[in-house]
């Protein structure tokens, strides 16, 4: 595979994905910049990378993507290989956060939450993998978080999409490895982007009469995590440096955070736990991928 990759990632309109989109073709990666309506909603976004990618000649491509759509999915990812031949990467990178008591969650805000969030990688994952066993090479890449390990109160709906989706990209890392394909979770912590801004409140309020101090819970967390959020170009660089890992030398696991809160324990007892579990189970020699593999902090 050349060192120059060709990657997709979700969600570029704003934040991490746009800064991802721009740090990686600065190196010389081909990028396809996916987004939902770049012609509607989102075409000040669209214009404004396509402007860049002019201006300073990066080889940045938009896309209308909409992760919770099969078919947009299907069309950007067969768009993208029409055009570059291959997909090295797909960078699971769309999501939104939920805030509000669990219980003022409406069962429509949490299917949604968790289509975004979880099925939105499960669709991209489908539309690329058959190219990738093809190239025999490939990554899928997720945007996890800390709370894809932690449990944050007034978070729960979002910490279980990232928590699900941190299931199946680690059992995608075993199944996959032996055809020459990684998947790799990314764990940021709390950074600047407009997702403090795109969050989504509980929309039941009422249920939450009888809760008392708990109802300061979401704000006082908000303002907590808004806070102490760190420069979101370091997630950036770190993502490069991960893409930019040879082949069969990534880890599993990537908690990049200023504040790691002891996640990296979480993760390194996890990495003991899964070995000797898939060990009982007789798995071990079937998951090669996994037992070559150290969890890290970039
Ligand atoms: N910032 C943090 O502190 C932090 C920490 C840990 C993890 N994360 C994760 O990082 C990822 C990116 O978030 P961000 O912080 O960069 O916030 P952001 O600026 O709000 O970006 C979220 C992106 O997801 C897109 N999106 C939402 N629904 C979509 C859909 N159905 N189809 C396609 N795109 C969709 C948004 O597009 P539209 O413009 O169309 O809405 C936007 O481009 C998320 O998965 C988030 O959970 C963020």
């Amino acid at each position: 595979m050349s060192s120059k990759q060709v990657v997709l990632i979700t969600g570029s309109s704003t934040g991490f994905g746009r800064l991802f989109a721009e740090t990686l073709a600065r190196k010389g990666h081909t990028v396809f910049a996916t987004m939902r309506d770049p012609g509607g909603r989102n075409a000040k976004n669209a214009s404004e990378i396509r402007a860049l990618a002019e201006k300073d000649s990066l080889p940045i491509h938009v896309l209308e993507l909409d992760v919770t759509n099969d078919a947009s999915v299907q069309r950007a990812v067969d768009a993208a290989v029409a055009k570059a031949g291959r997909i090295d990467v797909a960078i699971n990178n769309a999501g939104y956060y939920l805030s509000g008591l669990e219980e003022a969650v409406t069962t429509e805000q949490a299917q949604r939450l968790m289509d975004t969030n979880f099925f939105g990688p499960v669709r991209v994952n489908r539309a690329v993998l058959p190219h990738m066993r093809r190239q025999r090479s490939g990554v899928l890449m997720h945007i996890s978080s800390g709370a894809g390990r932690v449990v944050l109160p007034s978070g729960g709906f979002y910490c279980a999409s990232k928590f699900a989706l941190e299931a199946l990209a680690e059992a995608y890392s075993y199944e996959l490895a032996s055809q020459g394909i990684e998947s790799v979770i990314v764990e940021p912590g709390q950074y600047e982007t407009p997702v403090f801004g795109n969050t989504v409140k509980a929309a039941d309020e009422a249920r939450t009469d009888t809760y008392g101090a708990v109802n300061e819970i979401p704000a006082k967390l908000n303002a907590a995590l808004s806070s102490s959020a760190g420069n979101a170009q370091d997630v950036a660089d770190a993502v490069l440096r991960i893409i930019e890992t040879p082949a069969g030398e990534k880890q599993l696991r990537y908690l990049v955070s200023p504040q790691g809160y002891g996640i990296d324990e979480i993760n390194a007892l996890s990495k003991r736990v899964q070995t000797s579990a898939l060990e009982a189970f007789g798995l071990a020699a079937d998951t090669k991928f996994f037992k070559g593999k150290a969890v890290a902090s970039v």
